[in-house]
């Protein structure tokens, strides 16, 4: 018997700026979510946040992209986000680009992650949702949790690993998908994944029977919306054990804190620091970016947990290797590469601010306009071979 678990988050508002959910905008949700447990829509859920994302974590036996599910998240949303404006909370309702529900909660504003599994005897999986990053960021931690044996014992162990695992990539410039397999075509996903504003992890599946492992939201609001409209910050799901990697397998990787893009205005570099749900929240310089990390077991389709896995002095050193990065990257201050390249950043207004110098530009004459000529030249000779 299948069942599905549906990942479905937004920004709907926070407190004192874009710090931290307000419990009330959580507990608005949840009503909704508890209304339609009762009724049998769904099996079980879960209401979360991390920073300013609102998170529904929800299992049900209607398949991925359900329109009755996906109609009930955008229902707790704008509930969620009525509180949010009661309230007069910061950005209240940001996520939601759209007035009306039309089927399908993708390309609305929300992230989602689904899959949809035959349970096994016993079913864990984690969780992972970020704050002030974007989908790519889980490029690096999810090929080394499935196609590094220096990461995961169980790609070398493990016979049902050992043929490795397909990864299904997205390139959100060209609006297209790519399967490829590691370890043979490893080398290849790199190239594209090392870019991760671009091509971003969707799916990946085990080789041996094509069992999902994991999941990621690929939604960019501001590819999606043209402009400024929130943070892209998404969330995954991983099934754990027997078979995939083992619970301090798919953790691991996080324990180096990699540089992401986003943080203040989704417009800088820095580390994704792993915390526990107290620390969930953003402050300095809207950040650092953050990552949470819960465990469940998913039992006939309850949701047993869960269990806050980064809230562990384990993973204290790199909090603090965070924290240097941090400092590190901070002062650069607006100077690259801290701030990302224009195409990258989330806020499309510096060419707003750029536009009052267009008429004070003027022509350089002369020598020095040959030393700057050279390189046209050089690139235009370039182009011709
Ligand atoms: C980034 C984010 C924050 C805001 C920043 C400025 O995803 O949510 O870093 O971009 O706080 O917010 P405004 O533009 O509302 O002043
Ligand atoms: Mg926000
Ligand atoms: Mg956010």
């Amino acid at each position: 018997r299948k069942v599905t678990i549906s990942v479905i988050k937004a920004d709907i508002g926070s407190i004192a700026g874009h710090h931290k959910v307000h419990p009330d905008t959580m507990a608005a949700a949840a009503r909704v979510l508890a209304e339609a447990k009762r009724k049998g829509v769904i099996i079980d859920f879960y209401v979360t946040h991390v920073g300013d994302d609102l998170q529904l974590i929800m299992t049900h036996r209607k398949g991925v992209d359900s329109p009755e599910i996906h109609e009930l998240a955008w229902n707790a949303f704008k509930k969620a986000a009525e509180v949010a404006k009661e309230l007069g909370l910061y950005a209240a309702g940001q996520d939601l680009l759209s007035d009306a529900f039309s089927g399908n909660i993708r390309g609305l504003g929300p992230g989602v992650a689904e899959m949809e599994i035959v349970e096994r005897p016993s079913e864990p999986i984690v969780i992972f949702m970020a704050d002030k990053t974007e989908p790519g960021a889980f490029n690096l931690p999810l090929f080394r949790a499935f196609a590094d044996p220096f990461t995961t014992a169980g790609l070398v162990i493990d016979p049902r690993m050992h043929d490795g695992f397909r990864f299904q990539i997205l390139d959100l410039y060209e609006g297209r998908m790519i399967e490829l397999n590691a370890p043979e075509e490893m080398y290849d996903i790199l190239a594209l994944i090392g870019d991760p504003t671009r091509y971003v992890i969707k799916r990946i599946f085990r080789k041996t029977d094509g069992e999902i492992a994991a999941v990621v939201s690929s939604e960019r609001l501001n590819l999606i919306a043209g402009r400024y409209v929130g943070k892209d910050d998404p969330v995954a799901i991983a099934r754990v054990q027997h078979g995939f990697p083992a619970l301090g397998e798919i953790l691991e990787p996080f324990a180096f804190p990699h540089l992401v893009p986003g943080w203040m205005r989704g417009s800088h570099w820095g580390p994704l620091m792993p915390v526990g749900l107290r620390d969930a929240r953003c402050t300095r310089f809207d950040g650092p970016p953050r990552v949470i990390a819960l465990g469940f077991q998913v039992t006939k389709g309850r949701l047993i947990g869960p269990v806050d896995l980064f809230e562990d002095v384990a993973f204290d050193e790199t909090r603090r290797l965070a924290q240097q990065i941090a400092e590190y990257m901070r002062r650069h201050g607006p100077f690259m590469p801290h701030r990302l390249h224009a195409e990258e950043m989330e806020y499309t207004t510096l060419p707003d601010v750029l536009k009052k110098l267009e008429g004070r530009w003027k022509k350089v004459e002369g020598p020095e306009a040959r030393e700057i000529g050279k390189r046209e030249r050089k690139e235009s000779a370039e182009v011709q071979e």
